[in-house]
């Protein structure tokens, strides 16, 4: 089977790094309706102008909002769906780093804030795209009636270093796993596939100051890649788990972390 789809696709996050280069990944294997949720609107304003300037056929929808709000994640989706008439792709990879602070001295609203932002925003957008894709048809067995792909991290599967204090960021990345596979469970045999995606460290602006200083060079460079990811390496993976190629893979938490996690 060919890697082509077709179609719409809701993307949050889509202002930069591996959102933005999701759209694209998206635009270049065919699908031609993209919604584009980001709290930033010259980052999606910018993400729409690279998509123009190499798919002119592209339709898009930008979204400025926060992921985290539930009437914002309503509007969006019934906004996309209504113009695109069904969403056939979903990815959620809004979300922070959150603050670089021991547990003992974290205080509770900065615990709250990486929570909102990194889970309940990603439940959100599940909440509202699976209810969207309950009420559309099926495209078939490969295809079903939609496919989501939640972005977690490698800190979703291991512990980040001891030196590096991201409680709360691990703790999301964790939870994150654990409602991609529970909504599997229930809507995999409703024909809605769900995943997540696991990256290692990845060359984006999230990480892109820590990177400058060095202090991440032994992490990686102990890995069997031995670099940080380029943020295209990590939207191949999520548009091949997003697409038929994948149609009978549900609930997976898949490693793309150039073997950080082995
Ligand atoms: N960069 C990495 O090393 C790495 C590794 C593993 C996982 N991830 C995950 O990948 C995802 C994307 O990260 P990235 O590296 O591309 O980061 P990034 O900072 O380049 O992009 C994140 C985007 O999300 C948007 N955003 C943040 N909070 C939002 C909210 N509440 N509502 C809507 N939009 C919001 C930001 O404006 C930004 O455009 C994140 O979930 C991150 O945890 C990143």
């Amino acid at each position: 089977m060919a890697l082509r789809l077709s179609g719409s696709a809701f993307i949050t996050g889509a202002g930069s790094g591996i959102g933005k280069s999701t759209a694209l990944a998206f635009a270049r294997h065919g699908v031609t309706k993209l919604a584009l949720l980001d709290l930033n609107r010259d980052r999606l304003d910018d993400t729409q102008k690279l998509l123009r300037s190499h798919h002119p056929e592209i339709d898009t929808i930008i979204l400025e909002g926060d992921a985290s709000i539930e009437s914002t994640v309503q509007n969006s989706i019934e906004l996309a769906a209504s113009k695109f008439e069904r969403i056939d792709y979903a990815v959620n990879c809004a979300g922070i780093n959150g603050p670089h602070v021991p547990s003992h001295e974290l205080p509770l609203n900065e615990w709250q804030g990486v929570l909102d932002t990194n889970l309940t925003s990603v439940w959100l957008c599940q909440k509202y795209l699976i209810k969207q894709m309950l009420g559309q048809e099926t495209r078939g067995v490969r295809e079903g009636r939609g496919s989501i792909i939640n972005v977690s991290s490698m800190f979703g599967r291991v512990s980040p270093p001891g030196v590096i204090p991201i409680t709360p960021y691990a703790t999301t990345k964790h939870a994150i796993l654990g409602l991609t596979k529970a909504d599997a469970s229930t809507y995999g045999p409703l024909g809605i596939r769900i995943n997540a995606i696991c990256p290692g460290y990845v060359d984006t602006p999230m990480i892109q100051p820590v990177l400058q200083t060095g202090m991440l060079d032994p992490e990686f460079k102990s890995t069997p890649a031995g670099r940080v990811a380029m943020p295209e390496e990590i939207s191949d993976a999520i548009i091949f788990l997003a697409s038929p190629m994948a149609s009978f893979m549900y609930g997976v938490a898949l490693p793309v972390d150039g073997g950080y996690s082995l």
